[in-house]
């Protein structure tokens, strides 16, 4: 949660849903600006975060109409409030007690039985998923975790092959996740195009028993379990995790103790799967971002250092870190990326890692160029790092944090290294003789926590499609790119966007230029989660 949200006594923090109905489009615009200025919370669309709801509609029953609620149980602890109510809290730029006449009343009785809701809310929804939000939090969790189990197991099925089996599993999900009621009857997805014969079975047996045998089998299958384990350590896909059941490793340990021949990443990835199996806590990426900016600063200053992935999108934890790195004037971030990793080894942060080298050619945008894989040519680094525990439990002060850190080694021989001299040092890094070995490490008295990160640098021309790709989700970038693709003839990619027609790269400067060169209404991260 952000720590801008203001909150209510109760502590709970308040988030406020404007229904746009009868307030006039520049109004509404301003409303949310000055809102934001003063630091309260107003969400796009209307989820179960929601605890406000603001409204000029004159009564209880037309609001809950207009957000297709059937199932009142939905508002149980929203507070539904005139308009006025939340122009005061502006002005006062604070949240002000509710009292009974900010409330929107109840209907007159002859209108509520003059025009009674349907009693099945029918989904009106997009063709495409990057056309609508799809909010973190939503209506249909039992569904949609139960379809993504099938998602992954169709997965491992398929490693290696297409995924079309698990796409559709996950595009019927995404569908679940826009709506803004709960499914309670099958006939409500019937003739969706995204939710095929299966995912309707999976749903239809939800609401009649509660679950669905299938996905309940898939959990408690041992090779389901097994294959779910392995893909989870660093450096370990679903290929390589089905032969090593087919082999008959059963633990971690096991795996640890009979695969050899391993690469450098599974190495560490075993050793330290005991930290990197439990999820990164937003305040420890927050803490890490702010370390990385201070140094980063020093190194290039007027450098922007993002916390893009899943953060971004409004997640509280998530399996990495992903930082993304540019400077507003183009080139200036070329050999940045080593200057930085060498004096972030130097503060004790670096464990393992792989610095890949940019192999961005414009070729790459065009139209034959394979994107199988969705993998950027950006330069990278991808690794482990060292998050001292003190990350998990209170904000660090970057200045401070320097001092602390026990080698407090001034900035040396940066100036002139590159790619080529940091590789071959930070590759073989501890892998060497001589050096401890990972598992001797991992099991040596520590202070800190391994944690995976991914560093991204973009040239600023590229930056804000770098942004777009590098928040994702993974299912919001497929669809946006195949949107892209099939109703524009446009190539969307993480380093630009082509377009055939002109034959010619659309520059942008904002996320949302992005979303309107592709004729797209602007989705905030928070709205990516598909
Ligand atoms: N990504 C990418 N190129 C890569 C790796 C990732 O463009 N080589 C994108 C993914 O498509 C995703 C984003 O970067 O949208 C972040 O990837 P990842 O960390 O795998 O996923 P998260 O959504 O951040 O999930 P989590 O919170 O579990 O980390
Ligand atoms: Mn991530
Ligand atoms: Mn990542």
């Amino acid at each position: 949660m952000s720590d801008t949200e203001a909150s209510t006594s109760e502590s709970k923090p308040v988030v406020v849903y404007i229904v746009p109905t009868r307030i006039q489009k520049k109004r509404l615009k301003d409303i949310k600006s000055g809102a934001r200025r003063k630091k309260l919370s107003v969400v796009e669309s209307f989820g179960p975060r929601v605890t406000h709801i603001v409204s000029e509609l004159d009564n209880r029953y037309k609001v809950a109409r207009k957000l297709k609620i059937v199932d009142y149980s939905i508002l149980k602890g929203m507070e539904l409030l005139k308009l006025t109510w939340f122009t005061a809290c502006i002005k006062k730029a604070e949240i002000i007690p509710v009292e009974d006449e900010h409330r929107i009343p109840e209907p007159p009785p002859e209108e509520e039985s003059a025009a009674p809701l349907e009693s099945l809310q029918q989904i009106t929804t997009t063709e495409w998923a990057c056309q609508r939000a799809t909010p973190l939090r939503h209506f249909n969790e039992i569904f949609c975790n139960a379809l993504e189990v099938l998602q992954m197991k169709a997965e491992f099925v398929d490693s290696g092959q297409d995924h079309l089996r698990s796409l559709a599993f996950r595009r019927a999900s995404c569908v679940l996740k826009s709506l803004p009621f709960v499914i309670t009857n099958v006939k409500q997805v019937k003739g969706q195009k995204d939710i095929g014969g299966h995912s309707r079975q999976v749903i239809k047996e939800i609401l009649a028993e509660g679950f669905a045998t299938e996905v309940e089998e898939t959990l408690k299958d041992p090779w389901f379990q097994k294959v779910k384990l392995f893909s989870t350590i660093f450096g370990v896909g679903p290929a390589t995790a089905k032969i090593w059941v087919e082999q008959g490793v059963n633990t971690v340990a096991e795996a640890q103790a009979k695969c050899e021949r391993k690469n450098w990443m599974v190495q560490w990835g075993l050793a330290f799967h005991d930290d990197l199996i439990d999820q990164v806590q937003l305040i420890e990426a927050e803490n890490l971002t702010a370390v990385i900016r201070a140094e980063a600063e020093r190194i290039l200053p007027g450098v922007i250092v993002t916390l893009t992935g899943g953060f971004r999108r409004g997640k509280s934890c998530g399996h990495d870190i992903d930082l993304l790195f540019s400077h507003p004037e183009e080139g200036k971030e070329v050999n940045f990326l080593p200057k930085l990793l060498t004096q972030l080894e130097q503060r004790s942060l670096v464990l393992c890692g792989k610095l890949e080298k940019s192999s961005y050619g414009d070729r790459v945008l065009s139209r034959d160029y394979n994107t199988k894989g969705h993998m950027d040519h950006y330069e990278k680094w991808l690794g482990l790092m060292k998050l001292p525990k003190r990350f998990c439990h209170e904000k660090i002060n970057p200045s401070e944090y320097r001092f602390l850190m026990s080698n407090n080694a001034p900035v040396r021989g940066i100036e002139t290294c590159t790619a080529d001299d940091y590789e071959p040092h930070s590759k073989k890094q501890r892998l060497c003789e001589g050096e401890p070995s990972p598992i001797t490490l991992a099991t040596s008295p520590r202070t800190w926590t391994a944690r995976r990160v991914d560093l991204v640098i973009a040239p600023y021309s590229m930056y804000y499609y770098a942004l777009l790709g590098w928040t994702g989700s993974k299912q919001f970038n497929r669809d946006i790119r195949l949107y892209s693709q099939k109703t524009l003839n446009h190539k969307l990619t993480s380093h630009g966007l082509w377009n055939f027609e002109l034959n010619k790269k659309l520059p942008a400067s904002s996320e949302e230029e992005i979303f309107s060169h592709l004729n797209l209404p602007y989705q905030q991260p928070s709205d990516r989660n598909c």
